[in-house]
């Protein structure tokens, strides 16, 4: 296996608040890559950092073997890169069926592609995630899960080979959870994605990926099989607690 991505001394300051830490992982073409930790852990800063929504105060990110660090996000998008952001992020005025399609025309570079063109590589994503009978309602007037299932289908629409996924289950009730995980599962096999995926639902991860990384405070406190990392003491002092396992 290779290193599609690897971070290296990963740092972000926010004022006094040191919310990555000199964080180093990779991440290897093809596998699932779970990443857990507390609420304020530093997860989500980690994909910001990552995707190039927000600068590094130290450190290298390396993608497909061009240093990225310095790059902006639409530069990571071109090269290969989509993520979902833990709160859907909406065009709340603009249809289903426009939000994707002008993800694929942004994802592409293809300024020149023809919107038919364009439209129907999008409603193809809005059929793969359930999307395709909502392609003409707003995304003010979609359920949260819709919402979801429309980042996914706009992730999708820049052909990725990275996806960084931001806790898909949250905020969704016990079935679209379930649905949600499944499309994801769906979505890597079918896009042949490499998925680096935060989540707090530790059976979701146990099952679904090949390696989980968990972080305290901007650090890593472990990395190994899913087995490994959730029998690991030190996570589970930090993170699991001792009786995770009746919850999970
Ligand atoms: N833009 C920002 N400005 C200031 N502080 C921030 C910013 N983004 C995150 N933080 C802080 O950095 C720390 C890490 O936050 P982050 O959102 O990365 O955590 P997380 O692991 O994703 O948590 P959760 O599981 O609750 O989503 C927190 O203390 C948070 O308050
Ligand atoms: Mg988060």
């Amino acid at each position: 296996m290779s290193e599609i991505l690897t971070v290296q001394n990963l740092t972000k300051r926010f004022g006094g608040l040191t919310a990555v830490d000199g964080l180093s992982f990779s991440i290897q073409t093809g596998e699932t890559l779970g990443f857990i930790g507390p609420n304020g852990a530093g997860k989500s800063t980690v994909v910001n950092l990552m995707s190039g929504y927000l600068p590094a105060d130290e450190g290298r990110i390396i993608f497909d073997g061009t240093d990225i660090t310095n790059k902006k996000a639409h530069e990571r998008a071109h090269l290969g890169i989509a993520r979902t952001y833990q709160i859907p992020r909406p065009f709340p005025e603009m249809s289903a069926f426009m939000s994707v399609t002008a993800a694929v025309i942004a994802g592409k570079q293809r300024l020149n592609q023809s919107f038919e063109d364009a439209g129907g590589e999008a409603t193809h994503y809005l059929e793969f995630v359930g999307l395709f009978s909502k392609r003409n309602i707003l995304a003010r007037d979609l359920t949260f899960y819709e919402l979801r299932m429309l980042e996914l289908a706009r992730a999708l629409a820049t052909t990725p080979k990275l996806l960084f996924l931001d806790e898909v289950m949250a905020g969704l009730n016990p079935g679209e959870a379930t649905r949600a995980v499944d499309m994801v599962v769906r979505a890597k096999e079918q896009f042949a994605l490499t998925v680096f995926w935060i989540e707090h639902v530790m059976a979701v991860l146990i099952e679904a990926a090949d390696r989980i990384i968990a972080i305290h405070y901007g650090q890593k406190l472990a990395e190994g099989t899913p087995e490994e990392v959730v029998n690991n003491d030190t996570v589970i002092e930090a993170y699991l607690g001792k009786g995770w396992k009746q919850y999970a």
